[in-house]
């Protein structure tokens, strides 16, 4: 074998690489493809097989690599080089003529300012970091200074190009962009659409279903949802500097860059007002959401002479558009059970076009909120679109009520199950508890499942359905007389499948009071809260049921709206009937390892930040809970160790402005020891 034919290879690889480039960007950036899918799919395939072959010249900048194979544990967080800014607003045209003037004074100038005027993508902010040309990673925002590497994600989008085209522009050594993440109005609709009909949740509106995309830790999930990346901003880039801002932007079209083909520099503000007056008459009509215009002072010398306020830039404004408005009728009023148990009044009026779609309803949140507004069947109502595809009610038009409206009232039982609801003191929001309730079924036996709860393998949330469309479970205790014959005829359900399923509903029985006690699943009472009452009742479930408010409320950390909660869920006799069939059933709370002796982190909190070394963060915290304290996510006044490996960020400054002693892990590792 000689060098050649590899040789050959490599440069057939190379060729295919910059081919398919070319037609990425021709198709994702430039809006104007000259093959077809079919062709560019050969192409691709092409590739592929050729570095199957040879892995050797797998190179992360290759097409074929836009998602990563091992979903990740969790994202990294990673420091911004220069803080991700945020804007000041303009609410009216009266602050944008403010803004201007406050930008010819501090330049000391009486004339027309240039601005690039853009439209304000109502998306996600990312940074993206290229090295000598090459996409290295890519972060969310963050707070600002540190955000979350979210590499993986960011490579599946397919207009962002993975190496810049340097052919008419040599690439910077460094160039951080800054850019906004969205999906379109219509990826939106479809990605809804495919969620309906597989029974998942429905994302409120495009901002939300990017959100959700880009912290997928799985970026084969994220490569499937239609996202969509325009870039507005520079970071740090190296050898390179710039005049004006209209030249950085143009740099990043010529280097393959998605750019909103809706920018333009304009002179004077008069100019940039006519702009976003012209953009907000376009929103309805553009393929994505906007929920602005943003006016930058084009000059690079200017904005570094105005510089920045703490968290903006003196030389940038957002220009807010007015909320989108239409006056309807509320034909009715109907009280919806969700799967969490909150019970919500949802209006129906006259189908009404605003904000460029037909809605039909909106939730009028709780019973305060209808109180508040006096919101009536029969009333004329204004109503308001504010990125979400569901509106809300703003106000009554009282003069156009008709005499014989009475004012609105939940009813005082579940719609779904017909138990009563209640309201517990700390939220607006009124819920149905009964543990079989139709409406909160689904969502019961999921959690009831789940890994931390009786951790039954093999039971998702697909199978989930079939269980409830078949009636074969209506309440959680009929998990437990499920048999092989119930199993068999389901989708998908093989003999070796139906058993597996049956020995693991079977092993669940054995199981702790602290995780059977979360399975069940009342309000307010989690993981941690499960422990703590297993310990205070040493495994005896049935006294826990029989207890008093008054004796939950000397549990240390059982507070009243907790002790509430726990006495009104035994309250209602069918969550009794159902959880002691459970028992019949052959659930058997074991005894709990955790012994009543070495309680020495007892009431104390702590938090762990930073990259951990000898524990993963999983078993750190259960050391801390096996000892009777327990672990937090963030750092407040009640936290009493910070536990901090290297690359802490802003919970170690925290910590450190509340003083409150921080810990690495080997100082932490003497406490248990
Ligand atoms: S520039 C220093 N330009 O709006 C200036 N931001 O409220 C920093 N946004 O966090 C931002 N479109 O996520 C800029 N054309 C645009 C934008 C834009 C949307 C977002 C961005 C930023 C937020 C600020």
């Amino acid at each position: 074998m000689g060098s050649k034919p590899l040789m050959d290879i490599l440069n057939k690889i190379r060729a295919l690489r910059k081919q398919i480039r070319d037609h990425n960007y021709r198709y994702y950036v430039l809006d104007d493809p000259v093959i077809s899918d079919g062709e560019y799919d050969a192409l691709l395939r092409e590739l592929e097989s050729l570095e199957t072959q040879h892995p050797e010249f797998i190179s992360s900048d290759s097409p074929t690599q836009r998602v990563g194979s091992t979903p990740l544990s969790k994202f990294e967080s990673v420091p911004h080089r220069t803080p991700m800014l945020s804007l000041s607003n303009a609410m009216n045209t009266e602050e944008l003529l403010v803004f201007d003037e406050r930008v010819q004074k501090g330049l000391g100038v009486s004339k027309k300012i240039e601005y690039v005027a853009e439209p304000k993508l109502d998306g996600l902010g990312v940074e993206l970091i290229y090295e000598n040309g090459v996409f290295i990673s890519g972060s969310t925002r963050g707070d600002g200074f540190t955000g979350e590497d979210i590499t993986q994600n960011l490579r599946t989008i397919r207009s962002l190009p993975l190496r810049l085209r340097t052919e008419f522009l040599p690439a910077p050594s460094l160039l951080e962009v800054r850019g906004e993440v969205f999906i379109s109005k219509a990826g939106f609709q479809s990605l809804n659409k495919t969620r309906e009909l597989s029974g998942e949740p429905l994302f409120a509106n495009p901002r939300n279903a990017a959100a959700g995309s880009l912290r997928q830790l799985d970026s084969t999930i994220t490569a499937d949802r239609p996202l969509s990346v325009y870039c507005y901003q520079p970071g740090v880039v190296k050898g390179k500097s710039y005049a004006n801002h209209s030249s950085f932007l143009r740099d990043l079209k010529n280097w393959g860059f998605p750019v909103n083909p809706l920018i333009r520099t304009v002179n004077g503000i008069d100019a940039a007002v006519a702009y976003h007056r012209d953009m907000e008459a376009k929103r309805n009509d553009l393929p994505y959401e906007i929920d602005g215009t943003v006016f930058k002072v084009n000059s690079s010398s200017y904005q570094d002479e105005l510089g920045f306020r703490s968290r903006s830039p003196k030389w940038a404004i957002a220009g807010k558009f007015k909320a989108q408005q239409a006056t309807t009728t509320i034909l009715d009023i109907a009280a919806q059970v969700g799967r969490t148990g909150a019970v919500t009044p949802v209006a129906t009026f006259e189908p009404v076009f605003v904000g460029g779609v037909t809605v039909t309803h909106a939730t009028l949140h709780n019973q305060d909120e209808i109180d508040r507004k006096d919101i009536r069947v029969g009333d004329t109502v204004l109503i308001e679109r504010a990125g979400d595809v569901i509106p809300k009610v703003v106000k009554v038009i009282l003069e156009k009520r008709t005499g014989d409206s009475q004012p609105y009232m939940l009813p005082a039982q579940c719609p779904s199950c017909g138990h009563p609801i209640y309201r517990s003191e700390d939220e607006t929001v009124m819920r149905c508890q009964y543990l079989s309730c139709p409406a909160q079924i689904r969502g019961r036996i999921e959690h009831f499942v789940s890994k931390n709860a009786m951790d039954i393998d093999g039971i998702g949330n697909k199978l989930v359905d079939q269980f409830v469309e078949a009636e074969l479970v209506k309440t959680v205790n009929d998990l437990f007389t499920l048999s092989y014959e119930d199993l068999l005829p389901l989708e998908r359900m093989a003999d070796k499948s139906a058993r597996n399923i049956l020995n693991a509903i079977n092993a669940s029985k054995k199981t702790t009071f602290a995780k059977f006690l979360y399975a069940v699943g009342i309000r307010n009472v989690g993981e941690h809260l499960s422990k703590v009452l297993e310990k205070y009742f040493q495994g005896d479930f049935q006294r826990f049921m029989e207890t008093s408010a008054e004796e939950l409320e000397t549990i240390y950390e059982v507070g009243k709206i907790v002790a509430d909660g726990i006495v009104r869920f035994w309250s209602d006799s069918e969550n009794i009937r159902v959880v002691e069939s459970c028992f019949r059933s052959g659930v058997e709370l074991v005894d709990v390892q955790t012994s009543l002796e070495d309680q020495r982190f007892s009431g104390m909190t702590f938090v762990f930040t930073g990259s951990l070394e000898i524990f993963t963060r999983k078993d750190a915290g259960e050391m801390v809970e096996k000892r009777g304290g327990r672990s937090s996510g963030s750092v407040s006044k009640k936290t009493n160790y910070v536990v901090a490996g290297p690359g802490a960020g802003s919970k170690l400054k925290k910590a450190e402005s509340l003083d409150i002693p921080v810990l690495s892990e080997k100082e932490f590792l003497e406490l248990l020891i």
